[in-house]
């Protein structure tokens, strides 16, 4: 049986809530015929409203970022589906074990410099309280560079630094795509280091399968029909020519604060 199919299928159990989590985020297991997998489970019933995005959609926006990511062929957000649950329909997604804070890769720091270190990428200047400043910094980790091209595809409307999970095998997923695929421009994220650069050669063949998918009658299509809305897609399709177009990765727009804060 694979992963998703037994997120979808399995019988689904809570057996806890995660604190500070800003929606109901519910600690789950998933069982069928002696398989098990641990998940969290967000039901729609359970998502605090946003004034910028249409109540009870962001279970299906978190799916529709899982379905982008398989179509970039990445493997960065971990397998999510949508289905019913003890509270309702909402999306359930694989746990991840992150990697104690001692084996975990150093992603993000804020340095008292004006420019990175090698290996570093800035992000922009930060208060660090009595009117000083502190550079904030991300790593120049491809596995970071590949997330901020799915975030400007989804239009992450809130990449912190909290929601990247460190695994086993050199693996880095992303999480907690719920403010994700707006039709206006919302991109929030600390992964700008790259901004106006060159994509890379990897990135461009991904950009230009997911273009194909995403043809009007393609696979990645008709599922993102179900998910999120007709022009939400069409801004999703535009938001990928513009990136093949340019051949670059998006500058900050100046729209929206492009920093989600606090960062973590
Ligand atoms: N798939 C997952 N694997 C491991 N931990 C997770 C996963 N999803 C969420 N978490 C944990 O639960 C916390 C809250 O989840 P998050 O998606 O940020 O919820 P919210 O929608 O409330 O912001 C995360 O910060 C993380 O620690
Ligand atoms: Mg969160």
């Amino acid at each position: 049986m694979t992963v998703t199919d037994l997120l979808t299928q399995g019988e689904l159990t809570v057996r806890g809530r995660i604190r500070d989590a800003s929606n109901a985020v519910l600690f789950c297991t998933v069982e069928h015929d002696g398989e098990r997998a641990e998940c969290v489970y967000k039901p729609v019933a359970g998502e605090r409203p946003l004034w910028d995005f249409p109540d009870g959609s962001l279970a299906r926006r978190e799916v529709a970022a899982y379905e982008v990511s398989e179509a970039l062929g990445w493997g960065l957000v971990p397998p999510t589906v949508l289905r019913d649950g003890p509270h309702g329909e909402g999306m359930c997604q694989l746990w991840i074990e992150t990697l104690p804070p001692d084996a975990a890769p150093e992603l993000l720091a804020l340095v008292d410099a004006e420019e990175p270190e090698p290996g570093w990428k800035a992000i922009g200047l930060a208060e660090v309280g009595e009117g000083r400043t502190a550079l904030l910094v991300h790593a120049d980790d491809p596995r970071l560079r590949r997330l901020a091209v799915l975030d400007a595809v989804i239009n992450n409307a809130d990449r912190k630094g909290g929601h990247l999970l460190p695994a086993a095998g050199e693996r880095l997923y992303g999480i907690d795509h719920g403010v994700t695929f707006n039709a206006e421009n919302k991109l929030r994220t600390l992964l700008w280091g790259w901004a106006g650069e060159s994509l890379t050669e990897e990135a461009l063949t991904a950009l230009a399968a997911l273009r194909g998918a995403l043809a009007e009658g393609g696979p990645l299509a008709l599922r993102l029909a179900e998910l999120i809305t007709p022009q939400e897609l069409d801004a999703t399709r535009s938001r990928v020519a513009a990136l093949l177009d340019s051949g670059r990765h998006p500058a900050p727009s100046g729209e929206w604060p492009a920093i989600p804060w606090p960062p973590v």
